[in-house]
C-alpha cells in the first residue's frame, strides 16, 4: 500500500507544471504558446531570461530529488524503490494530468532522482551537460548526448537499477526531443544567448 501511495504522490510531485505556471503567473503567458513550446528550462531561460529560467530549473530537479526520496520518507528499504517512484514523476512531467497529459522533455526532473540516488553521477552529468552548452549554446545537444553518455557510465558501475532507469530515461528524452532532432540534423535548432557558439 505505502508503494502504491508512493507512485500516486511522485506521479503528481512531476506533474506539478513549473515552467507553465511560472510563465502564466508572472508573466502573463502561456509557455507552450512562445519559442519550442516546451515548457522546461531552456524554453523558459528564452522566453522570460535568466531567474525564471534557474527557478524552473531548480524545481524541476526538485520534483524528480522529492519523488526518489519518498520510498526513504515512508521507510521502505529497497534503494531499487526510489529509482522506480522517482520515473513515476518523470512520467508525471512529461504527461502532467495538470496539463492534460502533455508536459517536458523528461531531463531536469530524471536529473533529480539522479541528485537524490547517487549525487557524483549528479555533479558528472551537470558539469558535462555545462560544458556542451558553453561550447555548443545547444541544450537539446546537451541533453542527447549526456544521457546516453552517463548509461555508459553507469554500466561500469554495476549498478543495474539504475542501468535500466537510465536506458528508460534515454528512450523517453530521445523520444520527446525529437523535433530537436530534427531541428539538429536541419541546422535549425533554437540558440540560447550562453555558451561560446551564439557569438561565434
Ligand atoms: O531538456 C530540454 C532541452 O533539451 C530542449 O529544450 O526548449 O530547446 O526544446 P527546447
Amino acid at each position: 500500500m505505502k508503494i502504491v501511495i508512493c507512485f500516486i504522490l511522485a506521479y503528481l510531485i512531476g506533474s506539478f507544471p513549473s515552467g507553465y505556471l511560472i510563465g502564466r503567473i508572472f508573466f502573463h503567458q502561456d509557455i507552450r504558446q512562445i519559442g519550442s513550446g516546451n515548457i522546461g528550462t531552456t524554453n523558459t531561460f528564452r522566453a522570460f531570461g535568466v531567474l525564471p529560467g534557474t527557478a524552473v530549473l531548480a524545481l524541476d530537479i526538485f520534483k524528480g530529488t522529492l519523488a526518489a526520496s519518498l520510498p526513504l520518507f515512508f521507510r521502505i528499504p529497497d534503494h531499487f524503490w526510489m529509482i522506480i517512484v522517482g520515473l513515476a514523476a518523470v512520467a508525471g512531467h512529461c504527461y502532467s494530468i495538470f496539463l492534460h497529459f502533455r508536459g517536458g522533455k523528461a531531463v531536469a526532473t530524471a536529473s533529480g532522482i539522479l541528485l537524490a540516488y547517487n549525487p557524483p553521477l549528479f555533479v558528472l552529468g551537470a558539469v558535462l551537460f555545462a560544458t556542451i552548452i558553453l561550447l555548443s549554446s545547444t541544450v537539446s545537444l546537451a541533453s542527447l548526448i549526456v544521457l546516453p553518455v552517463l548509461t555508459i557510465v553507469i554500466l561500469f558501475t554495476g549498478d543495474f537499477y539504475l542501468l535500466f532507469a537510465a536506458v528508460v530515461v534515454t528512450i523517453i528524452v530521445y523520444y520527446r526531443h525529437w523535433p530537436n532532432i530534427k531541428r539538429l540534423l536541419n541546422h535549425q535548432e533554437n540558440l540560447v544567448h550562453i555558451g561560446l557558439a551564439y557569438y561565434l
